[in-house]
């Protein structure tokens, strides 16, 4: 079983080619990162612009490095949200008229169950993550602990109450003078550290499921602004040691208190060292196994939207039918529709 899929929530445009839900036959992505640095952040119409002209070329690639030709694909698959509307346009449509044409089944996906997903994808056949499964989420929109079911629908367990980590990431990023995306440079500074004994707070919410990084963001601000600031690179040492205390120690309790059989960790927070390092110390002292899948499949890429439409074959529609998948505007680049609340 062969998918084409295509990722174009934000600013990637990328598409990929998996067969079986799980083996990587090709994972291409065209960042529009340097376009958005000039800008400090991501301008909607821009990164729309930009999908359009990268669309063509990365599908071409995606197949070519598969090896793999029309005859040999079973399924497209799109991003059909959560996102940013005229970019997700961009990919949905070209999988519509790529669908249409060769007469092929589409699949809109989910992008946060994307994220999980993406534990799914490797080479080789060791094995999925087990189920029960707590994922945690951290994305530049998203902060959410997700506990995937065994019949793999997800419930959502916490969600962030303000900023997301990726989002505290790329404005505190700013604070410091960092280009946009702010994850990767924050990271740099911060081992450059030497004394690493500056303390920014950590939110812990009275043992909430929920995340809160405003405050987190403010108190650093406040911090640079003194007349006297610490060095840079302690205040993106301590920045980052907060962040990663308080998504690893929260995710590693809310698996343990829920029975999960492991922990997931995915979007593109994670694949920061320092969270990886983090989550892996601190299950270990539980005993729970934990799936972290490689950096390139933490950000936004095609691959785990193919994932994600394998385990969704009964959504596939016909792309010859008027389409109405987008979410509504209200729900666009907010809550993910695969995803409920848990009742309390
Ligand atoms: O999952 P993703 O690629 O796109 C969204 O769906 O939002 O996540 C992008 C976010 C950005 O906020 C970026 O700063 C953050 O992930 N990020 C990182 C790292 N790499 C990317 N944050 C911390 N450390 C990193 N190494
Ligand atoms: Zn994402």
């Amino acid at each position: 079983m062969r998918i084409l899929a295509i990722e174009s929530s934000c600013d990637e445009t990328a598409a990929a080619v998996v067969d079986d839900g799980w083996r990587l036959r090709s994972n291409i992505v065209a960042s529009q990162s340097d376009l958005h640095s000039a800008t400090g952040g991501v301008v909607p119409e821009v990164a729309a612009r930009q999908h359009l002209r990268a669309i063509v070329p990365v599908v071409r690639r995606a197949l070519a490095d598969a090896e793999t030709s029309w005859d040999q694909v079973d399924y497209v698959a799109a991003t059909r949200g959560p996102g940013l509307p005229g970019a997700l346009l961009v990919g949905l449509n070209a999988a519509r008229g790529l669908a249409y044409a060769r007469g092929l089944p589409l699949i809109p996906a989910d992008h946060i169950e994307g994220h999980v997903r993406a534990a799914w994808l490797r080479e080789q056949d060791e094995g999925a993550p087990p189920l029960p499964a707590l994922a945690l989420v951290v994305s530049g929109g998203h902060t959410e602990l997700l506990l995937v079911q065994e019949d793999g629908t997800f419930e959502r367990i916490g969600a962030t109450r303000d900023d997301a980590a990726g989002e505290a990431f790329d404005k505190v990023a700013r604070l410091l003078g960092l280009p946009y995306p702010g994850g990767p440079p924050i990271s740099q500074l911060a081992r450059t550290a030497t004394e690493r004994k500056l303390r920014l707070p950590r939110a812990w919410l009275r043992g909430s499921d929920d995340f809160s990084f405003s405050g987190l963001k403010t108190a650093t601000r406040q911090l640079l602004e003194r007349d006297d600031p610490p060095a840079r690179a302690e205040v993106a040492w301590a920045f980052e040691e907060s962040v990663c205390d308080v998504l690893s120690l929260k995710a590693v309790r809310a698996a343990e208190r829920l029975g999960a059989r492991g922990l997931i960790v995915a979007g593109g927070v994670a694949a920061n060292g320092r969270l990886r390092e983090r989550v892996r110390e601190r299950a270990a002292l539980v005993g729970l196994p934990v799936h972290i899948p490689p950096p390139v499949l933490c950000t936004d890429n095609a691959a785990m939207i193919a994932a994600t439409a394998f385990e969704h074959l009964d959504d596939a529609v016909d792309p010859a039918s008027p389409l109405d998948i987008l979410p509504t505007a209200a729900r666009l680049g907010s809550r993910s529709r695969a995803v409920r609340r848990r009742s309390a």
